[in-house]
Order: structure tokens, then C-alpha cells, then sequence
């Protein structure tokens, strides 16, 4: 399944969806912090930059999953 993880952090969401079987392609990772992509980027074995979402305006086409989890504060 092809994924976009906006506000990736450090891909927690396509990990747990690979830890239990799900055969991903990381289209795009959006991450505004250079350490939290870098981090990305090592676990999920990928080269993203830095980006941030108030600028993105990329399209791709048959993206099945698309996450978003900006901030677990006040839950
Ligand atoms: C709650 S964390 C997301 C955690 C992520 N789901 C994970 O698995 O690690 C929110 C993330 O949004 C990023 N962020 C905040 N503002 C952003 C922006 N304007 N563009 C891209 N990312 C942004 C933060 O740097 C932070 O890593």
C-alpha cells in the first residue's frame, strides 16, 4: 500500500502498520523538524527532507493511506 505521513515524526504510524504485515511504500514524509526526518529516515530506511505542510503542495496519484496525527496534547 502506498502512504503519506503528514506530521511523520518519526513514523510510528507506517511501523505499526508494517508490524503487522502491511507491505508499504513511503511516498512522502512531511516533517518540519530536521531531527525527528532524520530519525525517519533511519528507521524506515528512507531520504526525505524536511518540509513544511503550510508550503506543500505536491500531488500523487493511488495513495491508499494518508496519516495525520499533529499533537496528542489535551487528549
Ligand atoms: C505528535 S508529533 C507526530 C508524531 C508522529 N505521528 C510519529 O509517529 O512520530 C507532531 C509532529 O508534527 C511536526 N510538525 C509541526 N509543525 C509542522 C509543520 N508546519 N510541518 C510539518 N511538520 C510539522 C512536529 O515536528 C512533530 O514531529
Amino acid at each position: 500500500m502506498r502512504i503519506i505521513e503528514l506530521f511523520a515524526g518519526i513514523g510510528a504510524c507506517s511501523k505499526a502498520l508494517k508490524n503487522i504485515g502491511i507491505d508499504l511504500e513511503i511516498v512522502d514524509a512531511i516533517e518540519i523538524d530536521k531531527y525527528a526526518i532524520r530519525s525517519f529516515n533511519t528507521i524506515h530506511n528512507t531520504n526525505f527532507e524536511t518540509q513544511d505542510i503550510k508550503e506543500y503542495n505536491k500531488h500523487f496519484n493511488d495513495i491508499d493511506i494518508i496519516t495525520h496525527r499533529f499533537s496528542l496534547s489535551g487528549f
